[in-house]
């Protein structure tokens, strides 16, 4: 089956649960699934029932799709993604956005734990990703186009749309929730990274480091989609200052900014 056969697969499955028009899609990163809870009037569908998608493996991830109201809006949310290095192929991981924009889903809310590069950033900060650098080794949109669904070549100079980058600044601003912005690099994992690599990817630009996002974002991209990243920097990727790091480390600091991260999201999507 190509993978429009596929994705129209999944789309019918969707439709046939819930048939009303959706505002935003969401991905919940590591730790900050409790938004899921938010939602209302929610129909809950397992990854393993949608045809098409894969399964998830990593802990601290639930691997469900939740329709429902939040904030006035039509929302569906993904609690729990496909990581590049859980052995999953692009296609895959960016299977789920793929999705969202066969349901004719124009905005996206990606989020993720990261390492913070920054060194004016702390744990539990919260970043507003302004732009990305791809170092996974891999790009979803390599092998035959769909021109049904984008460019060959699609451009991507507001990869994080601009306009939403300033919305959710705002609406941090009106909170009092401190907030960061800067740029997120992915590299592939599943490794945390050597000290002389972060102090390579610092010098590269970046101010977040992670495993994920970026594929989905450039799949968006792809499809038009506007995209709002919001990273959770759970612990401090200093290459002169590097302390041990665990996924546990990493799920406990996330667990403990989801509040605001929470907060943050809702407000947002209230005014998009
Ligand atoms: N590096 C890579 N990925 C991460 C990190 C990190 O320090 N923290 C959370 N995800």
């Amino acid at each position: 089956m190509n993978l429009l056969d596929k994705i129209n697969k999944a789309k019918e499955y969707i439709r046939s649960i819930e048939d009303s028009s959706i505002d935003i899609g969401i991905i919940l990163g590591t730790g900050l699934g409790s938004l899921a809870e938010e939602i209302e009037n929610k129909k809950t569908i397992k990854y393993e029932d949608v045809p098409g998608f894969p399964i998830s493996t990593v802990v601290g991830h639930a691997g469900e799709l939740i329709i429902g109201d939040l904030m006035g809006k039509k929302v569906l949310a993904l609690n729990g993604r496909f990581h590049y290095y859980e052995g999953y192929c692009m296609e895959d991981v960016t299977f789920p956005v793929r999705l969202m924009n066969a349901l004719d889903i124009k905005n996206i809310i990606v989020s993720n734990a990261a390492g913070g590069m920054n060194p004016n950033f702390e744990p539990g900060d919260l970043m507003i990703i302004t732009d990305h650098i791809n170092l996974i080794g891999d790009n979803p949109l390599i092998g035959r186009n769909y021109e049904e669904l984008g460019a060959r070549f699609p451009d991507m100079s507001n990869a994080y749309c601009k306009e939403y980058v300033n919305l959710a600044k705002k609406c941090a601003g009106d909170l009092n929730i401190k907030v960061q912005q800067g740029i997120y690099i992915a590299i592939s994992g599943p490794n945390y990274e050597t000290p002389s690599e972060l102090r390579m990817l610092r010098l590269l630009g970046g101010d977040a480091v992670g495993m994920s996002t970026i594929p989905e974002v450039i799949v968006a991209n792809h499809m038009g989609m506007k995209v709002l990243g919001i990273s959770c920097i759970t612990d401090m990727a200093l290459a002169d200052n590097l302390e041990p790091l665990d996924h546990l480390k990493v799920v406990e600091t996330a667990n403990k900014a989801k509040i605001k991260f929470v907060t943050l999201v809702k407000e947002t999507i209230k005014k998009i």
